[in-house]
């Protein structure tokens, strides 16, 4: 690396940062390293709720954890009693829908919003352990149900709403939930997206469901099923606006989200809520830099994981003002996040590298048009940034002002794992720099010995961190195999990676079927199972495209059953089709006809060969295994 290429953090920045200097930066490393329970001990003392004290700070019983054993808490409480005091009339959210509306909403009022609707639940008999669906577009009521249900200890599993009918049934039935709380649609891109509609469809084999509570947005007409189905509003008139947070063991489960793994069967990561909330709330402070003036905006769904942590339990917890947007960003036109940002005074702004990428292609007169000057700090999530697009982050959005936090985690780890802490580490375009406290990271070979700077090998973590998962729902032989039985005590984090000769760790992205679109996991596997349920489809393998845009993109490489097909048309019906049957975000961009798919002499399908024939058209890498090679030579054509 030459020195060119390395951004200290401002003078300006470090004297006014939570973290300032780099040896700041290293002494709190250095005492979690080497005293982690008096470390986080001391931590969730100083900044959390506790209803009672903790025997230990951890039990370790390889590969399973428990974070404050024997210490009560509340996730709601933490995230909005705590404030009213000190807080109440700050804002806690402010939201704005795609066609314009806004809602700004204090922490009094969301605590009142959040009490009434944990009292609608309570009514209807939900408590402590009991499992809810939450299926809703990006609107105040989204984070006022997952706190309801924290507040009493039921376990949600937010479903993104981009998900299809077929993916909500699946994650039902996996759950065992009996409440779904939906509503009747939202907007994106100036259309409805029917979310009731959907739900309708996927509870028709969902016995287990005894309520669907609905939130009207759109006011379009649905189909209310007597008995099952009630809207949020009316419940909600009958009810008072206050509500006892139940006190909940620290390893009380807070929420389970499925993401996608190497099978076909998405995993129901599940994640508890002591060392949660204590993971989120310290990386808020770290590493977003939070102060009490603060406005700041994830940009992300809260359906996926950084939602969860950073638009809705990280910002509350810490009692910042979260903006949430309901629509898409070039709703109406390609300046809308400008103008949020301008509107609101938006301080910290955190997205994705695919998003960042789409706004640099529409141009910098967007982002021009508009006074930005509230931006102190920027964030990336979700893949590699490149260059060229931190770039363009930096220079046009932050004015050279603002430093990136590149964070590298996933939907298991919770909460942020390797990321600088903007006041503390000077930046390298491209790498997410620097472990958390807490987190023991390594790079390592086949064989789980660290490999030297500058080589790739597989990112692992050494040892438990608070926000961690706790196991995979219903599945913990999975859990076990998946993350810890690849290098022997160590987490596996499915991620190639390379340190290079200051210790500044590069992700270079996934090792296992996993493709990473726009920043959204999918799986291979569990796209082509959806794509061979198709009657004209024989075999499907589908690899990951690389894409200016999304990063990755998805092709699918089909065989056909026998007869004449129209081959334009069929594409287009399998895209359809995989909207169907797992969303749209997942349709692939690609979809190619092949007589025969390259195949080892076992049968298995190999999509490394594919994977070279989609990156570089041709191939050359070992082909020892490969059965019939004129299939490649065919396909590379
Ligand atoms: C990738 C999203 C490079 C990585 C929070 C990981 C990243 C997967 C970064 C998890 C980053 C996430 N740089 N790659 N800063 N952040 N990834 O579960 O491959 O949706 O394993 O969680 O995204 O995706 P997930």
């Amino acid at each position: 690396m030459s020195d060119s290429s390395v951004y200290p953090p401002s003078e300006d920045f470090v004297r006014q940062a939570n973290v300032s200097g780099i040896d700041a930066y290293r002494d709190l490393y250095e005492r979690a390293k080497n005293e982690p329970e008096k470390f986080w001990g001391e931590l969730a003392e100083k900044e959390l709720f506790w209803f009672e004290k903790w025997n230990h700070v951890f039990e370790w019983d390889p590969p399973f954890v428990k974070w404050f054993p024997g210490a009560k808490t509340n996730m709601s409480y933490n995230c909005l009693d705590r404030h009213l005091e000190k807080r109440g009339n700050k804002y806690a959210i402010i939201w704005e829908g795609e066609p314009g509306d806004e809602r700004k909403i204090t922490y009094t009022g969301l605590h009142r919003l959040v009490c009434r609707f944990a009292n609608v639940l309570k009514e209807r008999g939900y408590k402590a352990g009991d499992r809810a669906i939450i299926y809703m577009p990006m609107l105040p009521e989204l984070p006022v149900a997952m706190l309801a249900c924290t507040r009493l200890g039921i376990i949600h599993s937010v479903v993104f709403a981009g998900f299809s009918s077929e993916a909500l049934k699946a994650r039902v039935q996996d759950l065992g939930a009996t409440l779904v709380i939906t509503a009747d649609g939202g907007w994106r891109r100036g259309k409805e997206v029917r979310l009731k509609k959907a739900a309708d469809e996927a509870l028709e084999e969902c016995p287990g469901v005894k309520d669907v509570i609905v939130l009207k947005r759109t006011g379009s007409q649905i189909e209310m099923k007597p008995g099952r189905d009630h809207w949020w509003h009316e419940l909600e008139a009958e009810v008072s606006d206050q509500c006892e947070a139940l006190p909940l063991d620290a390893e009380h489960p807070l929420f389970v989200l499925y993401t996608s793994g190497t099978t076909g069967k998405p995993k129901g990561i599940l994640h508890t809520t002591g060392g949660y909330l204590l993971g989120i709330t310290m990386t808020m402070k770290w590493i977003f830099d939070i102060k009490e003036e603060d406005v700041y905006w994830c940009a992300a769904d809260v359906g996926w994981i950084t939602g969860h942590s950073y638009i809705v339990y990280g910002p509350l917890s810490v009692g910042t003002t979260t903006v949430m947007y309901e629509g898409a960003p070039d709703t109406p036109a390609w300046d809308r996040w400008w103008r949020i940002v301008e509107k609101y005074k938006v301080n910290i702004l955190y997205t994705s590298p695919t998003a960042i990428r789409a706004l640099l292609r529409h141009g910098d007169e967007w982002p021009n048009q508009h006074d930005l000057s509230s931006l102190r700090l920027l964030g990336s999530v979700g893949e590699p940034i490149n260059p060229a697009a931190w770039e363009w982050y930096y220079q046009v959005i932050g004015k050279k002002r603002c430093p990136i936090v590149d964070t590298w985690w996933q939907t298991e780890t919770g909460s942020i794992m390797i990321s600088p802490m903007p006041g503390a580490v000077p930046l390298k375009p491209g790498s997410a720099t620097f472990p958390v406290p807490g987190v023991l990271p390594e790079v390592v070979g086949f064989d789980g010995k660290p490999v030297g700077p500058n080589q790739e090998g597989y990112l692992v973590i050494r040892r438990p961190w608070p926000a961690m998962m706790r196991t995979i729902w219903g599945d913990p032989k999975r859990y076990e195999e998946q993350y810890w039985s690849r290098v022997p005590g160590a987490y596996f984090t499915g991620d190639a990676a390379r340190r290079d000769e200051d210790g500044y760790f590069w992700i270079l992205g996934r090792v296992d079927d996993v493709m990473n679109v726009s920043g959204h996991r999918l799986s291979t596997m569990e796209i082509e199972s959806a794509l061979v349920k198709h009657p004209a489809v024989a075999e499907a393998a589908v690899v990951g495209k690389p894409d200016e845009i999304t990063g990755q993109a998805v092709c699918a490489f089909i065989t056909l059953k026998g007869g004449d097909h129209d081959h334009e048309k069929l594409a287009e019906e399998l895209r359809e089709w995989v909207s169907h049957e797992i969303g749209k975000f997942a349709r692939p961009k690609e979809i190619r006809f092949a007589e025969a798919l390259p195949k080892t002499r076992s049968g298995k399908i190999m999509r490394r060969l594919l994977r070279e024939i989609v990156t570089t058209k041709e191939v050359t890498g070992d082909v020892t295994t490969l059965e019939d090679f004129s299939v490649v030579s065919k396909l590379a054509k």
